[in-house]
């Protein structure tokens, strides 16, 4: 069986650690499953003017998510929330009104940032938005991460030191995706 999950990255940065885990992820998901990342970054800024035309990419991207049977949120916190770009693309996929591509796809949040508290608040103010969108979000386990040294070894898969931890949140995603299906 073959199984595609979309991945949105909540950073645009080229050396972005949030791009890095979403990387390292796709290498920990079990045969059969494939982690797509679906591209944000040449969406136009949402205006509500355009739903009835919707822009290429933005019909891209409702494709992408329409065709996945799940969503994984990878996302910086900017601000205690959530950065611009991505709630640019959750709107976007979400409208026109009745059209929303998120609704239903089983979701998951983790996130890394530089600060101690692991984009903890960012990633709540996310879940209130999937909860708005109907996406039954995993709850458990929590994935906060801080960017330091060792998190990501030189190949790019998680470090020793939280490769378990990480591994365990993807076990308990595709297990949540199942019982979704
Ligand atoms: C930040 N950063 C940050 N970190 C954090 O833990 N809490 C916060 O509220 C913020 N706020 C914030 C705002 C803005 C505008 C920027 C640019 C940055 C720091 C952030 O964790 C750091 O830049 C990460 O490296 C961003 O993730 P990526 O781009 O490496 O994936």
């Amino acid at each position: 069986s073959n199984v595609s999950i979309a991945v949105v990255v909540g950073s645009l940065r080229k050396d972005s650690f949030n791009w890095q885990l979403a990387e390292a992820l796709t290498k920990m998901a079990p045969p059969g499953w494939q982690l797509k990342r679906v591209r944000i970054d040449d969406l136009p800024l949402y205006d509500q003017d355009d739903d009835a035309q919707q822009s290429e990419p933005v019909q891209r991207l409702k494709a992408e998510i329409s065709a996945a049977s799940g969503v994984i949120f990878v996302t910086p916190e900017y601000n205690r929330s959530i950065p611009g770009v991505l709630k640019n693309a959750i709107d976007h996929a979400s409208r026109p009104y009745g059209k929303n591509a998120w609704a239903g796809k089983p979701a998951g949040v983790l996130g890394v940032s530089v600060g101690a508290i692991g984009t903890a608040m960012a990633q709540q103010h996310l879940r209130n938005v999937l909860a708005y969108l109907n996406m039954p979000t995993l709850g458990q386990p929590e994935m906060f991460l801080q960017a330091k040294e060792g998190l990501f070894d030189p190949d790019g898969q998680i470090g020793q030191a939280s490769r378990a931890f990480v591994q365990g949140w993807m076990d308990a995603y595709v297990a949540w995706v199942k019982r979704h299906a």
